[in-house]
């Protein structure tokens, strides 16, 4: 199948698999040790069902949303995801464009390739900066003030990094996190990696002709005059997980970033309350696509607490597992004003470059607007849990 026939994001996850050797597609695809909560991600949403009213005027239905006060035209946006080059080359450049080209916004991974520059350059108004502190503070600094210089829309501190996870799949495939901890992954040449490279030609020629690993865009201003790519890579691994890092650095990083300030990876109540507190605009409920905490809940079973917790003092946004346009909807029962996802945009862009997201985009935004004409919504306002089924149905309206 090519990505053009994809009619779900599942079609498009299949093309992806088929296409990249399996070290990579399993970096994109795992999760940390069981993969417990990346199972538990998607099961939240389907243990919801949605209970649709009728003869409601559905002939025009809008989904825009407005978040920091930009109205976007539909309410989703791509998570953070880093090395995109990896798996796809110039990858962040193409969710960058697409982003911009479908007005929705793109985190872009602080661990991405490409720099911030240069995907602002491209969608100067759809791109947020996605921030792993860096262990010296100077550093952390400096990467705030290149987001707020170039006119990142908003910056978005990555929270639920504070160690390294033990992805398993990673381990058994060599794919081996480096001990000292960092943003990329090394590769140690197995035998079975180059069985996969003989597989996947397409990959490897593309890997060669470049000059294999892409450099760390955003980390390599800050490693020193004329640092290779090998030497990036190290200096990034070197600076992160800021396991050291407070609420206190939160505080000054409000301090520098003007525009609106976001945190990812919150899944408590108490978090969210002292992120509002502190002034932040924005979190972000999400378990990291079941990558970090296996252990961790859904984002989908922790955001009624902490929608309930922080009211309207910020806005509630949510990404991990969504794959369908009624899991926006659901999320949106539920209390998130808007909300991302991250492996379909690596699924598209796998699987047919830009116009694989634009694809990816495409399908999203149709199952939303087929969903809400079925359950009878013409706007996302109007979205609460009574459009949601309980299980005590005398209680449902
Ligand atoms: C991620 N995620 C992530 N998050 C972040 O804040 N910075 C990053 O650099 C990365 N890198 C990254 C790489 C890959 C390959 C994946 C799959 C994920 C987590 C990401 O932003 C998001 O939270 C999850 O992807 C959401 O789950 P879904 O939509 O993939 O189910």
């Amino acid at each position: 199948m090519n990505f053009n026939q994809a009619i779900n994001i599942e079609d498009l996850h299949r093309i992806a698999k088929r296409k990249l050797p399996k070290i990579i597609f399993d970096y994109i695809e795992g999760g940390v040790e069981d993969e417990r909560g990346l199972a538990r991600n998607e099961a939240a949403f389907h243990k919801h069902r949605l209970l649709p009213r009728y003869l409601v005027d559905v002939s025009k239905r809008d989904q825009s949303a407005t978040v920091f006060g930009r109205t976007y035209a539909s309410p989703f946006g791509i998570s953070p995801t880093g090395g995109v080059g990896l798996y796809r080359r110039e990858g962040e450049i193409m969710l960058a464009q697409a982003a911009a080209a479908a007005n929705i916004p793109y985190i872009m991974s602080g661990g991405s390739n490409a720099s911030i520059e240069e995907a602002l350059r491209v969608a100067p108004n759809n791109v947020w900066f996605q921030l792993y502190a860096a262990k010296d503070a100077n550093v952390t600094d400096a990467l705030i003030g290149r987001a707020r210089d170039a006119g990142a829309g908003a910056l978005v501190l990555t929270v639920d990094v504070p160690v390294h996870p033990k992805r398993e799949r990673n381990y058994r495939n060599g794919f081996a996190r480096i001990r000292r901890g960092g943003v990329m992954e090394s590769l140690k040449l197995k035998p079975s990696i180059l069985l996969e490279a003989i597989t996947h030609p397409a990959w490897v020629a593309e890997y060669v002709r470049l000059g294999g690993a892409p450099t760390l865009g955003n980390w390599a201003p800050h490693a020193g005059n004329g640092a290779s790519t090998e030497d990036v890579i190290a200096f990034g691994r070197g600076q992160t997980p800021a396991a050291a890092q407070t609420w206190r650095d939160l505080e000054r990083y409000r301090r520098l970033f003007p525009r609106a300030l976001i945190v990812k990876g919150i899944l408590n109540p108490a978090d969210a309350v002292r992120a509002a507190e502190i002034g932040v605009d924005g979190v972000i409920v999400s378990n990291h696509g079941g990558r970090q905490l296996d252990q961790a809940p859904a984002s989908l079973e922790a955001l009624p607490a902490i929608k309930a917790a922080v009211g309207d003092k910020l806005t509630v946004m949510l990404d991990s597992g969504v794959r369908r346009g009624a899991d926006i909807l659901i999320a949106f029962c539920l209390g998130a004003q808007f909300v991302f996802f991250g492996r379909p945009t690596l699924y598209g862009a796998v699987a047919g470059g830009l116009p694989g997201v634009n694809k990816v985009i495409d399908i999203f935004r149709g199952e939303i607007d087929l969903v809400m004409g079925q359950i009878g919504c013409p706007r996302l306002s109007e979205l609460g849990p009574d459009f949601l089924w309980r299980d005590d149905w005398t209680q449902n309206r």
